[in-house]
């Protein structure tokens, strides 16, 4: 018999304006930019797949309706494939497609912060544990970041946050926690502060865009005052939840790429090709090349 109840829905915060990438997201929002040969956004959906998660809930904003159509069929584009016996390029349209009745999209009417997103999904989810996955940070882990995350929910039940070590640098950046004593592969969190002024971080572990959180985070929410940067704080809420539930650290082991950065997009761009057999013989020796020569 299982002990806790089971994660089977995730939350996509994809709202934000992407301003970092303009031109690029005036028209195309930032979770549709490539890597390699997928949205960033299918990255994110995938691995939340990966892990047994079977609803699919998008907080989106204006401008962001053609998240909507790529996780629906393009019935025309079919169509002409299966007339022209593509056969295996329906098997990709098919794989990256949620089953019916598997996608939620709601709207946050306004860019109050990360903890006011979350908040927006609140109905869809209902009284239930959910996983939230940040579509900015992709996570290249053989198994899955998030399936290790529900794994260790299975021992441990309660609210878990993924957590990675970055340069002291570049903690105020970041949601930061404090670790506390080992729990069954993960940790107990001590504390965690959204964005610490640089100098004043407890640590160096990050909040690194995975959660599962309890669904009594919403009430939390509701009445959460703006914090960093006049938002209203996820880390916060959680910070309050963290009184009455237990909370827990997940150490992921993988490579992190924070795409909401150009140069962290870049880097994603070239180690995903890297991992792509088709792709990576001929690509080393033109990066190698570049590196040795950078402008010609
Ligand atoms: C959010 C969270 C922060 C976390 C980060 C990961 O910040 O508030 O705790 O470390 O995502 O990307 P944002 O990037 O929305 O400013």
């Amino acid at each position: 018999m299982r002990k806790y109840r089971p994660v089977r829905k995730a939350v996509f915060p994809v709202a934000g304006l992407g301003t970092r990438f303009l031109p690029a997201t005036k028209a195309v929002p930032k979770e549709m930019l490539t890597i390699v040969d997928r949205p960033v956004i299918q990255y994110v959906v995938d691995e939340a797949r990966a892990a047994g998660i079977e609803h699919f809930v998008f907080v989106t904003g204006r401008n962001k309706a053609v998240i909507e159509d790529h996780f629906d069929v393009q019935v025309e584009l079919q169509n002409t494939l299966a007339e022209r016996g593509r056969q295996e390029a329906l098997d990709i349209l098919a794989r990256a497609l949620p089953a019916p009745g598997q996608t939620s999209f709601t709207r946050q009417q306004a860019p109050l912060g990360l903890g006011h997103a979350v908040w927006c999904a609140r109905e869809i989810v209902g009284n239930e544990p959910f996983a939230l996955l940040l579509p900015d940070m992709l996570m290249q882990h053989e198994r899955g970041c998030m399936s290790e995350m529900v794994e260790l929910y299975g021992r441990t039940g309660g609210n878990i946050v993924s957590t990675e070590a970055v340069p002291w640098t570049e903690t105020h950046k970041y949601g930061v926690v404090v670790k506390g004593e080992a729990v069954e592969g993960g940790f107990r969190l001590d504390g965690m502060v959204e964005k610490p002024a640089a100098g004043t971080a407890p640590s160096n572990l990050m909040i690194n865009g995975r959660y599962i959180l309890q669904p009594e985070i919403f009430a939390i929410l509701a009445s959460q005052q703006p914090g960093a940067g006049g938002e209203i704080q996820l880390t916060d809420a959680m910070l309050a939840l963290a009184r009455s539930q237990p909370f827990y650290g997940y150490t992921f082991t993988g490579r992190t790429f924070d795409c909401g950065s150009r140069e962290g997009f870049i880097k994603a761009n070239v180690a995903y090709a890297m991992t792509n057999p088709d792709m990576a013989g001929s690509l080393r020796p033109e990066l190698e090349a570049l590196l040795r020569e950078p402008r010609r």
